[in-house]
């Protein structure tokens, strides 16, 4: 049996001077928000991680590829995708790239927000490191149910609102321990692992 997995939060955050963490809207026709070093960063984390994880409203408003495609990391396996939804997979768009392109075989989805049956499954498709790279609300379902392991936040020089700005309404105040801050490009990136009681 494989380790239990570990799941680490990708999470790209535009913030005031103040401690708030926000989870910018992020829509095609929105400008990108972190530095190309940030996303150059991004494209090493996805190479380390086993899978990759989404929710099913970041899966149907940015139809992202979840894939690693810097020409600079050597060539390996695409990680596992994972899309959870709480429906089934007929709540989610069959033209989603991850379901179409070379790599579809790769891609599973977890239905009924069951997010430990989530990592279970990967885990026993080999996975032991999970990067989750989606919005606020599943980003702050995993921290909840205490299944984060370690966050990575990239702060950009942007302030924004609207009703994505934030984790979900329910986060418990989720102390971080062995926290860096780096300057990446423009940003500043904060890794740190949750501290469990
Ligand atoms: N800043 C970043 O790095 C980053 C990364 C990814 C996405 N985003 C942005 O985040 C925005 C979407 O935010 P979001 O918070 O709505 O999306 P999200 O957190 O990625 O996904 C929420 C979805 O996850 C599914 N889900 C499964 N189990 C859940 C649970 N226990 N609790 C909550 N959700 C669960 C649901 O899908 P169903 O609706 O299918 O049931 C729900 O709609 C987009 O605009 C996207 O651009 C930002």
């Amino acid at each position: 049996m494989p380790d239990a997995p570990k799941p680490c939060s990708g999470h790209t955050v535009s913030t005031s001077p103040a401690a708030f963490a926000g989870t910018p809207a992020k829509t095609s026709s929105a400008p990108l928000l972190t530095s190309p070093e940030s996303r150059e960063l991004v494209q090493t984390m996805r190479h380390q991680a086993d899978a990759i994880m989404t929710g099913g409203n970041t899966l149907r408003r940015d139809n992202p590829a979840l894939t690693v495609r810097s020409p600079h990391l050597p060539p390996k396996k695409q990680p596992w995708r994972m899309i959870v939804t709480r429906g089934d997979a007929s709540n989610l768009p069959p033209d989603s790239q991850v379901f179409t392109d070379a790599h579809s075989h790769r891609t599973l989805v977890q239905p009924h927000g069951d997010l430990p049956a989530a990592l279970q499954t990967l885990a026993s498709h080999g996975c032991n490191t999970v990067l989750v790279e989606a919005g606020g609300k599943l980003t702050g379902a995993l921290l909840d149910a205490g299944l984060a392991d370690e966050v990575a936040i990239f702060y950009a020089p942007m302030l924004t609102g609207g009703p994505d700005a934030g984790f979900s309404q329910t986060l418990k105040n989720i102390p971080l321990t062995s926290q860096t801050f780096q300057r990446i490009g423009n940003d500043i990136l904060l890794r740190a692992t949750i501290l469990k009681a």
